[in-house]
């Protein structure tokens, strides 16, 4: 198996659970935004028996090298840039790595490994930008992008193209994509690169749509990505959290145990699900309830946030998974619960910044 991006927080994991039963290469380029301590990831993947090829998604030729080399049965293509505040300020950047990247992937596997039995792509729910609402009488609506003057004087809710307030509702695969983020855009795309070039083939597809993943792992250095991951550096280091807009906005936190089993499933099943499927807890909390928890884990008094008003563009209200179709096609649901998988992560936080030295990104 390969995995793209497998030196990555999902990655690195997954890559050392499918070694325990298959032979797993990694290529990953170690971006060093996502890498603090790329010699512990290392030794954690080697310590598992991955091989790791260090190579860039935008180089084709490392590509196409890694391909003929490895001559995967399963690839996993999570290499990505992931920041989406970040990608509005680095478009070109994030069009290379996500798009461009996707596109040198199903070129060196068509030339190096036609036949390919199977192929998984991590996506995610910011596909949908807003996702699925409804409006005041229950009726399925789709809300406008919200509007920065809105914003600007508080109005953070949903509306409808008529102005209608509308509340969200668990969001399917069969929702339409609105992508609200340059991020965003790039991963729908690398959904129909994928779709596109292997239709018709012999290499299966499968899409994950995931929601905000989160536990031990996560970079607490990089400030683009992974809210828990970030809130909890600024509780360790004695800082108040601020917390956006009205503290109202809503996710949906999905464990990275959950995340992988998910991942290894598709890589495993007799009949990998040929439907995009999303993968979530399917449970919404508002950050300022999670922010709350997460303080109480980590023995802070509650009242150490403030909610500031403050918005950024191209962040949603709203993301709940509607995870049904996961658990009728794959046989997946999550196990760990919020308060279980919060206090692990609290925890792992904990022993990284009091041992700054053993910083593992694994
Ligand atoms: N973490 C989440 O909450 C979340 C949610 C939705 C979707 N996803 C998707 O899951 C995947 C993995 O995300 P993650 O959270 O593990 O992020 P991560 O940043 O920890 O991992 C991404 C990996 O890709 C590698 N990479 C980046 N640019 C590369 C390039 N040019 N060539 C080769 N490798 C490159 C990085 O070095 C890193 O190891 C991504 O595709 C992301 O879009 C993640």
């Amino acid at each position: 198996m390969l995995i793209t991006g497998g030196a990555g927080f999902i990655g690195s994991r997954l890559a050392i659970a499918l070694a325990a039963r298959h032979r797993v290469h990694v290529f990953d380029n170690f971006a060093a935004q996502a890498h603090p301590a790329p010699a512990t990831t290392r030794i954690a993947l080697a310590r598992a028996g991955v091989r790791v090829i260090t190579g860039d998604m935008r180089d084709p030729a490392a590509l196409g090298a890694a391909m003929a080399d490895t001559r995967p049965d399963v690839i996993l293509h999570l290499a990505a840039e992931t920041g989406t505040g970040q990608s509005f300020s680095q478009p070109a950047h994030y069009v290379q790595v996500n798009v461009l990247g996707t596109a040198h992937l199903a070129e060196v596997v068509r030339r190096h490994a036609p036949g390919l039995p199977r192929l998984v792509l991590a996506s995610t729910r910011a596909v949908y930008g807003e996702g699925a609402c409804i409006d005041e009488s229950g009726r399925r609506a789709q809300a406008v992008p919200r509007r920065s003057d809105d914003l600007a004087l508080g109005r953070f809710g949903l509306q409808g193209r008529d102005g209608q307030p509308l509340a969200a509702v668990p969001t399917d695969a069969d929702w339409p994509v609105a992508p609200a983020s340059i991020y965003a855009a790039t991963k729908l795309m690398q959904e129909h690169l994928l779709r596109q070039a292997f239709w018709g083939s012999a290499t299966q597809v499968g899409i994950l749509r995931l929601q905000n993943v989160y536990g031990p792992g996560q970079s607490l250095d990089n400030p683009y990505t992974g809210v828990l991951s970030i809130f909890c550096r600024q509780i360790l280091e004695g800082r108040n959290l601020a917390i956006f807009e009205d503290g109202q906005i809503t996710r949906d936190f999905v464990m990275i145990d959950d995340v992988v089993r998910a991942f290894v499933m598709m890589a495993e099943t007799p009949v990998m699900p040929q439907q995009t499927l999303d993968i979530g807890s399917g449970q919404g909390i508002t950050l300022l309830d999670v922010a709350r928890r997460l303080l109480l884990c980590l023995g802070a008094s509650r009242d150490r946030l403030r909610v500031t008003g403050a918005y950024r563009p191209g962040d949603i209200r709203h993301a709940v998974a509607d995870i049904s179709r996961a658990t009728a096609q794959l046989g997946w649901t999550p196990r760990v619960p919020l308060d279980a998988g919060l206090m692990a992560l609290a925890r792992w936080s904990g022993r990284q910044l009091r041992h700054p030295a053993a910083r593992a990104s694994a």
